[in-house]
């Protein structure tokens, strides 16, 4: 095997581990070198951020990732989905307030729990608010969003509670589109 060759192999089988490692999600500690450099807040801000491919989650399907030990679920919510959520009179809601890190008292309307205006992107902790179970989603429950069979808890299609003892709608994330198909966690 000539000099090249033996490269182009390593360099193949690198590429290979890398992608089998990662998966969906590309992890933040892979820039940790180059924003060490920078500052301390920023070093730790990337090593606690993702970013996570979302180019494969079809309309009305929902991709779970892992993010400091927790899950995250990223649903690309139908038509219906979004519909139902932005009709839901506010008083409809035990709790008010949108939990959403990016929007901090920003009441529960449908709009302020939503990663995009058109609110086809909803990201938020996959743990319930009761005591921590992760929820079933794709239109369990009786709101057709997500159901905690722990104890019973109800989330409609923006993930806000709606029935059973979970006394807060399911957290937001710091997050964002880091470009058209790719959403930063943290
Ligand atoms: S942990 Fe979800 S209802 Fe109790």
């Amino acid at each position: 095997m000539s000099h090249a060759e033996e490269n182009a192999g390593t360099r193949r089988d690198f590429l290979y581990y890398a992608t089998a490692g990662a998966g969906a999600v590309a992890t933040g500690a892979a820039v940790w070198p180059l924003v060490n450099q920078m500052n301390p807040s920023a070093d730790v801000q990337a090593l606690s951020s993702i970013f996570v491919d979302v180019s494969a989650v079809d309309v009305g399907t929902q991709l779970t990732v892992k993010w400091r030990g927790k899950p995250v679920f990223i649903r690309r919510r139908s038509e219906e989905e979004i519909a139902s959520a932005r009709e839901t009179a506010l008083g409809d809601l035990p709790d008010q307030n949108a939990e959403n890190a990016n929007k901090p008292n920003a009441d529960a309307a449908d709009e302020n729990r939503t990663l995009d205006e058109a609110g086809e992107w909803l990201v938020m902790m996959g743990v319930c608010t009761h005591l921590g179970c992760v929820p079933l989603g794709d239109g369990a429950g009786e709101f057709g969003g997500w159901f905690c069979p722990c104890h019973g808890s109800h989330y409609d299609a923006a993930g806000r509670i709606r029935k059973g003892p979970a006394p807060r709608n399911l957290p937001v994330p710091v997050a964002a589109f880091e470009d058209e198909t790719t959403i930063k966690l943290g």
